[in-house]
């Protein structure tokens, strides 16, 4: 059991000094045109209605069948959604916009050299590669239906392409975030036995050309060892026919994607229709230990609820151009630039590179010549955009009616930048508060309903129905100023149905905490625990404090402490490694490591350096440690337990607080005279 406080204190901290800040109204043009301004919806979902109310979420979606059941609890809290219904993802999101818009652009890719230019990819162009693919899928690859296939790639429009070829045939597809290692993605390759990695040789980020094919072979030579063969690898090419990455093909294994292609153009697959709970992809996040948790989404259920929430939320509109400036490595990507906007029919915008390449004013250019109007972002970016150009917004002609930000509690500095200079006051915000398990939002504002208010995530959005109990299961009620663990009344369509091979482990980390009988089939039973800490203010709106368990949020990506602990103690000299979160300007959280090496080892520069490189190496950059603080002991309680609590109040120079119950209190004062 690790110091489950700590995040809780701290985070808890930061929210005292957020005062209530006052709201902000969407103006009227916004309204006129929203999906949703009829407030009476919150009635229609409101708990006294569920589950039924889900039907409209359903509706917005073209069935094989139409479903008999909307939810059955018999394996609770395993929940099955639409039950009866027949339904294929890349059906609703392609074929079904065919008639009408064959013709209008689904996916706008931005490659990030300037010199290369936008392709835009119309709903029948998209038809055709996702069919020749899929085909390439089913008969190069042989993979079929319940198949589980990794993907490692970067943002380039044949990541969509290979996501939608796969829920064609109903194989589940696993993405792994472009820029995690080779050693992360073959962890994901192990965990879901996949046989047949995709990815690509290589895409650019800042300039650079980067080699990622290097990743595959990396990947694959770990998963071998550990008794998981890859039998194929699909390599994407940045430039087809061109060699771009100096890795060499392995024989027999290794294929480019545009060589095999040829052999199907013009073959058209038809879409297999899934049961509405059949797996539609796998998403891995990071949890308390070391193995990241696959969360399993549904198909019918996840794409009702990524359409509702698109519409209702994003307010989508098929004639928008919406830009949602994640990497699709994430779940805001797989909801919220592909299943969500492309079921709806909207033109989405994927950009390979980085937004402030080469300049400041680059996604403002992008904005300006697609016209997008709907952006999402993350406050890490905003954040770094308003630190190293703070005034390009003004420079450029785009009109946003609407910007999400998810991912991280955005600070109500940042905001007011965000809708006043990025909105030009007059874009609508929501702050989107949900998870990767949750597959779509939780809480957010209904743009064309509900003011705004900065450093609020908002109401609870339809059909959501939250509760924040306090440790020992007692409701914080709104307006008791008390922050707590914020869970979930009721299930939702789009929740994951479980952790990938592991249910005992979904009904305990998400389910226990609250559980009062764990035989019971009824839903009220079963509060979902988020691992959030909340408050809920008197007007109903949320405040999310961060989480309560160990993981840390850096950009917006979540990483477990455990995972980086893990990754530094693969050098041979570390004996202990404690990870605690930094507040950061713009990343928001960076990890902080504390090191305790072996007896006989001496601290010296290259071992802090080696241990970050294997931070590196083990999970991505993404991970870098702020510092590697090598200590000659760990703060630890008596029963042996290392303290982060107050390696964490070092780290962010805070009070350290009572040090007198530690087993070696002396350490404290040595650590803080080295951290400074
Ligand atoms: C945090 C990202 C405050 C939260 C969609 C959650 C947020 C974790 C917000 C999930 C928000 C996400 N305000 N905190 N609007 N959105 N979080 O799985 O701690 O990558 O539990 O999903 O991010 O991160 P994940």
């Amino acid at each position: 059991m690790t110091d489950k406080n700590v995040e809780e204190t701290s985070e808890a901290q930061i929210a005292v000094h957020w005062g209530e800040e006052k709201y902000y109204y969407p103006s009227y043009e916004f309204v006129a045109q929203a999906n949703m301004s009829d407030p009476k919806i919150y009635e229609r979902f409101a708990l006294k209605n569920f589950p039924n109310c889900y039907k409209e979420f359903a509706d917005l979606l073209d069935w094989d069948e139409y479903w008999t059941e909307i939810l059955d609890t018999s394996d609770a809290p395993c929940w099955k959604w639409f039950v009866g219904g027949r339904i294929n993802a890349s059906y609703n999101c392609i074929d079904r916009h065919l008639a009408k818009n064959k013709n209008k652009t689904a996916i706008h890719f931005v490659p990030e050299p300037l010199e290369e230019k936008t392709e835009h990819i119309t709903y029948q162009e998209l038809y055709v590669r996702v069919n020749e693919f899929a085909a390439l899928l089913r008969d190069f690859a042989g993979l079929k239906k319940g198949d589980r296939v990794t993907l490692h790639m970067p943002m380039i429009a044949e990541l969509p392409i290979a996501m939608l070829a796969c829920a064609r045939l109903g194989v589940i597809h696993s993405q792994v975030f472009g820029g995690f290692s080779g050693q992360a993605c073959a962890d994901r390759i192990i965990d879901s036995a996949s046989r047949v990695l995709i990815t690509a040789d290589s895409y650019y980020r800042n300039g650079t050309l980067i080699d990622h094919k290097q990743n595959a072979d990396i990947a694959c030579g770990i998963a071998a060892k550990e008794g998981q063969n890859v039998d194929k690898v699909l390599v994407w090419q940045r430039y087809p026919g061109k060699q771009s990455s100096p890795t060499p093909m392995v024989d027999g294994r290794d294929f480019f994607v545009n060589d095999v292609l040829k052999e199907y153009y013009g073959a058209r697959i038809d879409p297999v229709s899934m049961k509405a709970e059949d797996p539609l992809f796998l998403m891995y996040t990071s949890g308390t230990t070391g193995k990241p948790k696959g969360c399993q989404h549904s198909t019918g259920g996840y794409l009702a609820y990524v359409a509702g929430t698109s519409k209702y939320v994003q307010d989508i509109h098929p004639e928008d151009v919406y830009w949602c400036m994640a990497d699709i490595g994430w779940i805001t990507g797989h909801s919220y630039i592909v299943y969500g906007p492309l079921s709806l029919g909207a033109s989405s915008v994927v950009y390979e590179g980085v937004p402030t390449f080469p300049d400041g004013g680059r996604a403002w250019r992008i904005a300006q010549d697609l016209d997008v109007n709907i952006f999402h972002t993350a406050p890490t970016l905003i954040r770094a955009l308003r630190k190293v150009a703070p005034d390009e917004p003004a420079k450029y002609n785009f009109n946003f009616k609407h910007m999400t930000t998810v991912g991280e509690p955005i600070e109500p500095e940042v905001w007011r930048w965000y809708y006043d200079v990025v909105g030009k006051g007059k874009a609508a915000i929501v702050d989107t508060w949900w998870q990767t398990e949750t597959g779509g939002f939780l809480c957010s504002t209904l743009p064309g309903i509900n003011p705004m208010k900065p450093g609020s995530a908002g109401p609870a959005v339809p059909g959501i129905h939250p509760i924040i109990f306090d440790e020992e299961g007692n409701e914080l009620p709104a307006g008791s100023g008390k922050a707590g663990n914020i869970c979930i009344q009721n299930p939702w369509p789009g929740s994951f149905q479980t952790i990938w091979g592991n249910r005992d482990r979904y009904v305990e980390t998400y389910y226990a905490r609250y559980n009062k009988n764990p035989e019971s089939k009824d839903w009220r039973d079963w509060p979902y625990l988020a691992g959030d800490a909340a408050v809920q203010a008197e007007d109903g709106y949320y405040r999310i404090l961060g989480r309560i368990d160990d993981v840390i949020n850096v950009s917006g990506h979540r990483l477990g402490t455990k995972e980086i602990e893990s990754a530094a103690l693969t050098v041979m000299e570390v004996a202990e490694a404690a990870v605690v979160p930094v507040a950061h300007e713009i990343k928001g959280k960076e990890p902080d490591l504390y090191i305790a090496l072996k007896p006989g080892y001496e601290s010296s520069p290259e071992f802090a350096e080696k241990i970050s490189a294997a931070v590196c190496e083990q999970i991505g950059k993404i991970a870098k440690p702020r510092n590697v603080w090598i200590v000659s002991d760990m703060p630890k309680t008596r029963s042996g337990k290392i303290m982060r609590r107050v390696l964490g109040a070092i780290s962010n120079s805070t009070d350290v607080g009572d040090v007198m119950t530690l087993a070696n209190p002396e350490i404290v004062e040595e650590i803080k005279a080295m951290v400074g």
